[in-house]
């Protein structure tokens, strides 16, 4: 049985004051259905590691530099993001791959680095909404999982995350259909390429989750949980898709 997952993503959004949401969440999260996890800014990551002491809700960051330490300026590794207080760290977010041109190759060796770390990574895949209407959704994310998932990856150490680029922000959302066509698919692949790890591996949808459609959502094959941008900043809306994917 994989265990749930409802992980927030904060993206560029959040101060010292706003670690109150954080503490509106313990709550939820101890109902200790599902794990919880909260990828704040990196500027925050160490006191909301301390504000989050205590309560089930992990904390993780949203990228990380693929070597272990050197001369690259602003960036941070996985072991710096460790020390600070995250256990996971979201790798190959499409914001990163479009701003920052992270290709699988460099999402792998980060995802590789978060490993060595003893992080989880969090691996972002999604078609663009004109590789989706040239119906070339499934070769996109077959080619992005396989060239941006270690070797290494195993059950404990990976999560896979999958986020139509187009559904992000934008209050889009894929038909049912359309979400467990993608999950079943990268399920596949997990299996054929892992094995029983493979199929330990947690999918999460991300793409304008809220509580008004997580139900459903939740309730489609191969769904462990949810990658959630906006809809995380607030304790009220984060907790409500706590307790959707606790009674999924
Ligand atoms: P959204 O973002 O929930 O605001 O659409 C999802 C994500 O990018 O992880």
């Amino acid at each position: 049985m994989r265990r749930k997952l409802a992980a927030g993503n904060w993206k560029m959004n959040g101060l010292a004051a706003n670690l109150t949401e954080l503490d509106a969440m313990k709550a939820a999260a101890a109902a200790d259905k599902v794990d919880v996890l909260i990828c704040p800014p990196a500027t925050l990551i160490s006191r909301a590691a301390d504000a989050a002491a205590g309560s089930s809700i992990a904390i993780g960051a949203q990228d990380c530099h693929a070597n272990a330490s050197g001369a690259h300026t602003g960036d941070l590794s996985a072991a710096m993001l460790a020390d600070a207080g995250a256990s996971h760290v979201i790798t190959g977010h499409s914001e990163r791959r479009v701003d920052h041109s992270d290709s699988d190759a460099d999402v792998a060796a980060k995802s590789q680095a978060a490993f060595d770390a003893g992080l989880i990574a969090v691996i972002c895949l999604g078609e663009s909404l004109a590789q989706r209407e040239a119906g070339d959704t499934l070769d996109v994310i077959g080619t992005q999982l396989a060239g941006s998932t270690p070797d290494s990856a195993t059950a404990a150490n990976t999560v896979i995350a999958y986020e139509p680029v187009w559904a992000i922000g934008t209050g889009k959302v894929p038909t049912l259909e359309q979400i467990a066509e993608v999950h079943d698919f990268i399920r596949a692949k997990l299996v054929a390429r892992f094995g029983a790890e493979g199929d330990g591996m947690r999918i999460l949808y991300g793409g304008s989750v809220k509580p008004g459609n997580a139900d459903e959502i939740f309730a489609v094959s191969n769904v462990d949980g949810a990658l959630v941008g906006g809809a995380s900043l607030k304790a009220s809306d984060f907790n409500a898709i706590i307790t959707a994917l606790g009674n999924a």
